[in-house]
């Protein structure tokens, strides 16, 4: 396994960053998590773009242009002889003195990891997810914004031990208002009274690639879409739940705490559709 660190592909076993580094020290950097089918990464310029986003939010200067991004990425799923991958790009503030000032850091870490990412089973589309509403709140937008997708993953991870405390997949946060958010690492939708429901933006979330794709073809189907701020017993009364990310595409929901859901047809033929639309934006792009 080879991986991408500042410039240069190096065996996995080399690929190493300084116990200075801002990013261990701090939490201080950013990342994104793509998907490639075929060697076609999905989305590739709206990872960047949100990266950029994200580096700005934290006055952080990426040394390098989208381009440039782009075929590093690239270069490291081929080194790895990949066509279908998880990809994993991490830029961290860089290594400094000890103290929180940016300013110790010369140049940020660049890190790109690659792995083999294969359909999840069918068998867990067919099934849905077990999921619950953690006691953990999310980090508040005006604390640490959840748009900015940053190394600093500490609210997910006390979520996600929540779940896996209750043998469950996934946890999705309230905010400290009690209206729903997201989950560790997905977006979370909900069908009820011919009206699909998703947080908005605003309640403090990640505005997920997929999520934006979803609201795009749930809306073109004729689907009514509310993006806004919901509580718990909006979501425990509806029909349908399903979660949204770029690994697990569309994945439906059929336990959140104690109740049980159906994996019904909206979540079934919304995932049908976004995969519809993956193919189509790898066989344009190849051309
Ligand atoms: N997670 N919300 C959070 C907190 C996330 O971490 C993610 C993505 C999403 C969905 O975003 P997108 O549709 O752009 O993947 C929402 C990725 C998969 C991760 O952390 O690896």
């Amino acid at each position: 396994m080879y991986v991408y660190l500042n410039d240069r592909i190096v065996p996995a076993e080399d690929a190493v960053v300084s116990v200075f580094d801002h990013g261990f020290l701090y939490g201080d950097g950013i990342y994104e998590t793509m998907r490639a089918y075929n060697g076609i990464v999905f989305m590739i310029d709206e990872h960047i773009e949100r990266l950029f986003r994200s580096a700005s939010l934290i006055g952080l200067k990426i040394p390098y242009d989208s381009q440039k991004l782009k075929s590093a990425i690239y270069e490291t799923i081929q080194a790895n002889g990949l066509e279908n991958a998880y990809i994993r790009l991490t830029i961290s503030r860089g290594c400094g003195s000890l103290g929180l000032d940016p300013e110790f850091c010369q140049k940020p870490s660049i890190v790109i990891i690659v792995k083999e990412q294969k359909d999840y089973p069918k068998a867990l589309y067919k099934k849905g997810l077990k999921v619950i509403i953690a006691q953990t709140r999310r980090n508040l937008k005006e604390a640490i914004n959840p748009r900015i997708k940053s190394l600093n993953f500490l609210n997910n991870i006390l979520a996600k031990l929540e779940a896996k405390e209750k043998n469950a997949n996934e946890a999705i946060m309230l905010n400290v208002y009690g209206k729903l958010t997201e989950g560790t690492i997905s977006n979370v939708f909900f069908y009820k009274n011919n009206m699909l429901f998703t947080p908005s933006i605003d309640c403090g979330i990640l505005d997920g690639i997929t999520r934006g794709i979803v609201i795009g073809i749930a809306k073109k189907q004729g689907i009514e879409v509310k993006e806004g701020k919901f509580t718990k017993s909006d979501i425990y009364t509806s029909q349908e739940i399903f979660i949204t990310n770029t690994t697990m595409e569309v994945m439906p929901v059929s336990e959140l705490d104690e109740n049980k859901y159906p994996v019904g047809e909206i979540s079934k033929n919304l995932r049908k559709l976004y995969r519809q639309k993956v193919k189509t934006y790898i066989r344009n792009y190849r051309n």
